[in-house]
């Protein structure tokens, strides 16, 4: 009864406004298929073959002459990785980990990350979070810290932990649940400060991690911190508005989801649905060019002459200040330029955003060569002296992109250690070129650049870019301009630092169908093959590609500059007893099903693949999970058809089928929680994990009777306050093996 009309119930959903009329690359047709229709239980049975998994033992040894025994040295236990017992599925309220691990809770919303600042009551009444901890952990990376608190990125016992703050719970955040527009200003600025970024400072005692209170390292960073726009975009007419005529700066990040980590100890931050902050009143079309029309309508901003896009928390209604005023993008203001209002306001949200974190009062800066999307993570290739940086890009929509920028300046490895890292940022992310993916049905595909260099960019009929800048802000559209393929929503990608192959997490896609298609549906494609209908509980239907895969891709010779690659499709998401010929093409058994994959980060210690869901097509089995695998390359399987009846099929290319010592669950988390951010101590003994959004699903009329909480995590893990009827907090939690080996063996 509290809930604003405007909150939706899935503020990480997104609107399609890929509409463009790019190709699919097969005809596919026909014939629907129910999967219930079909038997259950026909598992593949590729899975049986037994691999050893990779003995990485104790060393020692060595030959000697000894003549008189030494003492006798303690015996080090083997390590065998991926050698725990597979974590069943689960619909618990808590955190499973395999047996002869342990799960401990690090922080969570609310905790004070200043001297002074009361511990979380978590009962609706904290305020002041721009020196708490935020909302809905998601991407995190860490920076290892000296004794004397210089960067060491070898540090395993003191680090930085750089983590994104991704959205909001409202319904816990406020006493009893947020009120109606018009947003209070208390409640508004609660709300905004839960977003955004913290550095926070961890710390071991008595061999065990903790958070440091009083860090002075410890940053929060939020919508309303001042941030400077770099690269392409600096100064464009387009960023021009009342907080910056100038176009070179704006107030905050929004909505940080993945994250990376550039070579030189810097933390990159991607902002992913931060168009639907912004209310655009309707007929505001009508003070628009027909271009900046066309442009806002690409990014879910659209908005008729009688229909407004709302806002989702409205907090532009929260009172006459500019920092809520700023919400609105209405062009209202006499000047010809928008600086006297807000109406390229979102023009400054979407990029991939650079922290130094060792400085708690560093110049952040958006990197707009990198493009302005959907952002999630942003993986490095693995850098090669004397060669261009790769950084690696997915763009979070349905029927988004993927995308790859290559600096201009070659790498040089002193950088590394540089002291400036901010102007080390300056130097490989602000000049270089954005590529958009095309994949290819045989297998290979194509890095298209997307500038004023490329005729389909200048010649494109739907939008008249103006300048390399223009490309930057709108690099969606860039992809449409060249026929980029549409996928099914790319999250994390990753690459694996053994194989420098590049790992995209293709969470779900409910546009795709066969046959005919309407408005922003598509058939399958090689790249994205997979068109049936999930059973969710007793009767939710969910169609198109509700489980997701994971495709990877090998660039031509290796080189991070290339513009042909190969690819394959490493994983399928499916449920393991659901037939194979559409469904599980990748053999999935019990304690490997997984639906609608996300958050991917491989382990440089152990060089284990670990992946994580945020899903709502099995939730009905189990609570989001993460995986540990061990996968191999590009072309390690083969040609699959999918027949979809009636002389109908896509021809796509699968990975190798996983066994169960290559791929196995290692945990599962609390209710309605999403797994998402991964980092580890350099020596791979602590992993650190993200529990967003734990009982996100509760009914806002139920705030009263915490009874009726869908979830209590972590208080009813002894977390806290509150105990069994505590608030559900979203919290980072740590892990280690008992008998002190690394984590995933
Ligand atoms: Fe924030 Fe696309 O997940
Ligand atoms: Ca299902
Ligand atoms: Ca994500
Ligand atoms: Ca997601």
């Amino acid at each position: 009864m509290n809930k604003p009309a405007d909150l939706p119930l899935a503020a990480h959903e997104h609107e399609d406004t890929n509409t463009s009329s790019n190709p699919s690359f097969e005809t596919v047709l026909a014939a629907r298929l129910s999967r219930r229709g079909l038997l259950r239980g026909s598992v593949g049975t590729a899975t049986a073959a037994l691999l050893g998994g990779f003995s990485l033992a104790a060393c020692g040894g060595g030959d000697d002459d000894i003549t008189v025994a030494p003492p006798a040295p303690p015996v080090a236990p083997t390590e065998t990785l991926m050698s725990f017992s597979a974590v069943s599925k689960s619909l618990e309220d808590k955190m499973t980990v395999p047996t002869g691990y342990t799960a401990s809770i690090l922080l969570a919303t609310g905790d004070p990350l200043a001297a002074g600042v009361a511990a979380a009551k978590n009962d609706g009444t904290d305020s002041g979070y721009d020196r708490r901890v935020g909302d809905d952990h998601d991407g995190m990376e860490y920076f290892g810290l000296s004794a004397t608190g210089t960067p060491d990125a070898a540090n395993n016992d003191r680090a930085l932990l750089g983590m994104n703050f991704e959205y909001i719970n409202p319904l816990f955040l406020h006493a009893a649940g947020p009120t109606a527009n018009p947003r209070p200003a208390a409640q508004t600025d609660i709300e905004v400060d839960c977003h955004g970024v913290g550095i926070i400072e961890i710390a071991k005692t008595a061999g065990k991690f903790g958070y440091v209170q009083a860090s002075t390292f410890n940053r929060r960073i939020t919508p309303l911190t001042p941030i400077d726009i770099s690269g392409p975009a600096r100064g464009h007419p387009l960023l021009v508005t009342k907080f910056s005529p100038t176009g070179t700066r704006t107030r905050g990040t929004l909505n940080n989801c993945g994250t990376g980590k550039t070579p030189w100890g810097t933390l990159l931050t991607g902002e992913e649905n931060w168009a639907g902050y912004f209310f655009r009143p309707a007929g505001d079309q009508a003070l628009r060019t027909a271009k900046a029309n066309t442009a806002l309508a690409r990014y879910e901003r659209n908005a008729t002459a009688t229909a407004a896009a709302a806002s989702r928390y409205g907090w532009e209604t929260a009172g006459t200040d500019d920092k809520y005023a700023r919400w609105n993008i209405s062009a209202s203001g006499a000047s010809a330029t928008g600086s006297d209002d807000y109406r390229h306001e979102m023009n400054a949200q979407g990029y991939v955003t650079e922290i130094d974190p060792y400085s708690a009062t560093s110049v952040i800066k958006k990197r707009s060569a990198l493009g302005r999307m959907a952002h999630e993570s942003a993986a490095f290739g693995k850098p090669v002296v004397g060669k261009p940086l790769a950084v690696y890009m997915g763009d979070d929509a349905r029927n988004e992109y993927i995308f790859k920028f290559v600096s201009t300046q070659n790498w040089v490895a002193a950088d590394a250690t540089a002291a400036d890292r901010v102007a080390t940022g300056d130097k490989y992310l602000d000049s270089g070129k954005l590529y958009a993916a095309k994949f290819n049905a045989d297998g290979t595909g194509a890095w298209v650049e997307l500038s004023m260099a490329n005729a389909a960019i200048t010649g494109y009929a739907n939008y008249a870019f103006a300048d390399n800048g223009d490309v930057a802000m709108h690099s969606r559209i860039a992809g449409d301009a060249v026929g980029a393929t549409k996928m099914d929503r790319p999250e994390w990608c990753a690459v694996n630092p053994t194989t420098g192959e590049i790992y995209y997490t293709l969470t779900n896609n409910s546009n795709r169908r066969i046959g005919a298609v309407t408005g922003s549906q598509l058939n399958p494609d090689a790249a994205n093959p997979r068109v049936y209908t999930d059973i969710r509980g007793a009767s939710t239907v969910q169609s198109g590609n509700p489980n997701g895969h994971i495709i990877r891709i090998k660039e031509n010779a290796s080189e991070p500059t290339a513009t042909a690659f190969t690819w394959d499709i490493y994983l399928f998401g499916a449920e393991a007893n659901s037939p194979t010929g559409i469904i599980n093409l990748s053999g999935l058994t019990a304690d490997q099903d997984l639906s609608s994959p996300d958050g991917l980060v491989f382990s440089a210690s152990t060089g284990l693949c670990w992946v994580q869901t945020d899903d709502g097509a099995y939730t009905d089995v189990t609570n989001c999970m993460m995986l540990a695998a061990v996968p191999g390359t590009v072309g390690d399987g083969g040609p699959v058809t999918l027949d979809y009846g009636s002389g109908n099929t896509v021809t796509t290319r699968v990975g190798k089928k996983p066994t169960p010592t290559t791929l196995k669950r290692f945990l599962v988390g609390p209710v309605e929680q999403e797994i998402t951010g991964l980092c580890e101590t350099p020596d791979g003994k602590v992993l650190f994990v993200n529990v967003q959004h734990p009982g996100e699903g509760t009914a806002f009329s139920a705030i009263a009777d915490p009874t009726k909480y869908t979830s209590h995590w972590p208080g009813n893990a002894g977390y806290g306050v509150g105990g069994a009827n505590a608030r559900p907090r979203s919290a980072t939690v740590m892990i280690v093996k008992d008998n002190g080996l690394r984590v995933g063996s």
